[in-house]
Parts: structure tokens; sequence; C-alpha cells
């Protein structure tokens, strides 16, 4: 299997159709894993781009994290053994990045790995989640423990599925454009302000930029043992955001707590370097404005500790986090002291009081 991701970004249904020509040869039977809302408002925009589509086996599963899990993959791969899978058959991914991840985990292991397709329909999944290979499910609370680097035969980024996507989603991916602009330079991150609050129809160009940078950074690093880390970037934070409100019982969107990660990191950021005043103050006003952070309910520092402590990024030596410095400019791994990581919480909170004032 391959080590990079192969994109295509088919600007119609013909050329999307054209695509999927080359890509089925040489299967002996097709896949399609999508969940029940994919099911509805994608699969009938996919059936007619090709004849073997509307003879592919539906394997449909219920939305959301929890089909991440190893009972919904064990049914899976029943489905797929009782209907005479073999290792020439192809699984089409369409969906978000759960319906990715768990896809791309399911054939990288079925009879030792069979071929895979990703069709995000997700604003996260196109630039995030369907790039670079990473695979998994969730085991309990543990997000993504059980995975696998496994590279799809090709990733097709069709913007159109976007124009069913509820506000929510819009929003948990615009953050990790924002993440990829602020790891890229200046000028994407302009041209990605422009567009906010982005929403149907986008610049087919802003998304092909993003997956692309992703995809650079990727191709730099697939297992993700050195510069592939950047794309870590808000995720300190985010992660153990994301998990406090998991078990708290009021989930938010990976997205969304990723941009709060981003604007509690930019403070570590200033503590580190605080010549980046002037640049901070502007993405952290950015960032406030677009997600509302001066409404939200936000933990107590010594709730998030033990997310931030157990978060699998760490190391034996201690916490570790991505710096921003500059556009295109960060630490990567830095390390932090949960005293440094508490100030820059603690700054953030009253960043946001002052603005209630
Ligand atoms: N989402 C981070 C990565 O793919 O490495």
């Amino acid at each position: 299997m391959s080590t990079i991701d192969q994109l295509l970004f088919p600007e119609s249904a013909d050329s999307f159709s054209e695509a999927l020509k080359h890509l089925f040869d040489d299967h002996s039977q097709l896949f399609i894993l999508c969940d029940e809302n994919t099911f509805n408002a994608c699969f009938p925009v996919l059936a007619p781009l090709h004849p073997l589509l509307t003879e592919a086996e539906i394997l449909v599963i219920e939305p959301g994290e929890v089909s991440k899990c190893l009972e919904v993959a064990q049914q899976l791969f029943e489905q797929l053994i009782e209907s005479n899978a073999d290792r020439q058959s192809l699984l089409i991914n369409l969906g978000g990045g759960v319906v990715t991840d768990l896809g791309g985990w399911l054939a990288s292991n079925y009879k030792r790995g069979i071929p895979f397709l990703n069709i995000p329909t997700s604003l996260l999944a196109m630039v995030d989640a369907a790039i670079g290979g990473k695979t998994g499910i969730d085991l309990g609370h543990h997000k993504n423990m059980i995975g696998t680097f496994a590279f799809a035969k090709c990733t097709l980024i069709y913007p159109p599925f976007l124009s069913s996507l509820p506000q929510t989603e819009w929003m948990s991916g615009s953050a990790e454009l924002v993440k990829h602009a602020l790891l890229d330079e200046r000028a994407s991150y302009d041209a990605l302000l422009e567009q906010l609050p982005l929403h149907w129809p986008i610049p087919p160009a802003l998304i092909h930029h993003s997956c692309a940078f992703k995809a650079s950074v990727v191709a730099t690093d697939p297992n993700d043992n050195g510069p592939r880390k950047m794309l870590n970037l808000g995720h300190t934070f985010g992660h153990a955001l994301e998990s406090w409100h998991m078990e708290m019982g009021t989930p938010v969107a990976h997205g969304i707590a990723v941009a709060a990660g981003l604007f509690i990191e930019l403070e570590l950021a200033l503590q580190n370097q605080a010549a980046l005043g002037e640049e901070v103050a502007q993405i952290q006003h950015d960032l406030v404005t677009h997600y509302n952070f001066a409404q939200w309910k936000w933990p107590a520092i010594e709730k998030l500790m033990p997310y931030i402590i157990n978060d699998k990024k760490n190391d034996s030596i201690g916490i570790r986090c991505v710096i921003w410095q500059a556009f295109g400019k960060f630490e990567l791994g830095a390390l932090q002291s949960e005293d440094a990581l508490t100030k820059s919480y603690e700054a953030a909170m009253m960043h946001l009081n002052n603005l209630k004032m």
C-alpha cells in the first residue's frame, strides 16, 4: 500500500464519473460504508456516477462517534465475510471522519488489508480526517486507541457534498482550515479570513489549498514521527476539552474543541515569546468573533489537567505541545510544565472575561 495521499478534486459530476471508471478497474466487488445521514443525503449523489455503484453492497452505520467501536467493527467484518468479500474487493468510505476512520481501519485489517477509497462528505473529513492514512476506532473513552496507518487508494474531494452540511459542521471544519493556515503562510490565513464564516457554496480553491497543505506535511512524515506533529497545534487543550465535554455528556464537535485549543495555546505562544503580541491578538480576536468563546461555559483548569497529562502525544519526559511562533513557524513537541499550561489557560479566561465587560 502507498504511503502518500492520492488526492483528486473532481470539478463536476462528469469528471467524478471519469475518475471512478479508472478507480474501479481490477476489483471483484464494491462495498460502500456510509452512515444513515450520508446514505440519505450523499449516496443518491454518488450512485448515478457509475453503474457498478448501484450493484455495490451498502454497509450502513449509526451516525456519530458511537459507531467507532469494536462491536460495530465486528458486525461489519461479519457482513464482509458473509458477502464473500475477497482481497480484490474495494471498500468505499462515504462519510465524515467517523466513516473514513472506521472504514480505513476495517479495510486495513480485513484479510490483512484490502484497498479502500475515501469520499469525505464533511468539511472536517475533506481537509483532515480523510487525508494522511490515520485510521482507527475508539476503546471506551479512549479515542482512536486501536488504529493503523493505511492510505486510501485515492481520496476524492467533491465540495457539492457539503451543500447539506449543518452549521456546527461548518464551524468544526473551519478550525482545521484555520490551523493549516497558521502553519502555512499569512496569505492562506488572509484568504480564509475573507470567507469566514464558511457556508455553502464555498470556493473550492480554499478546500483544495488546505487539503494540499495537509498532504504535503504528511508526505514528509507519513508515520508521524517528526514534522507531521505540527498538525497537533491546538490539540493539547482541544483534545482535553473534547474529552471533558464527552465525559460530562455535553459533547462538542472535534473542530470546535480544536478552535478553543488554538485560542488557549496562542497564550502559551505569548508566554514563550512576548514579541508575538500584535499578531496573536489579531488571530485570537478572529477566533473569538467566529466561535463566540466569550459566551461558552469553560471548565476549571483542574478538570482539564488529567486529560492533558494522559494525552497520547506525551512521553515519559513530560507534556508535549506545539508552540506557534509565526505563520509557517512553530516549535514541535515543546515540553510544557503544568504551571505554564495553567497560566495560559488562566490568561485565556481573563481575556474572555474582559470581553464580557
Ligand atoms: N489530524 C492530525 C494528523 O493527521 O496527523
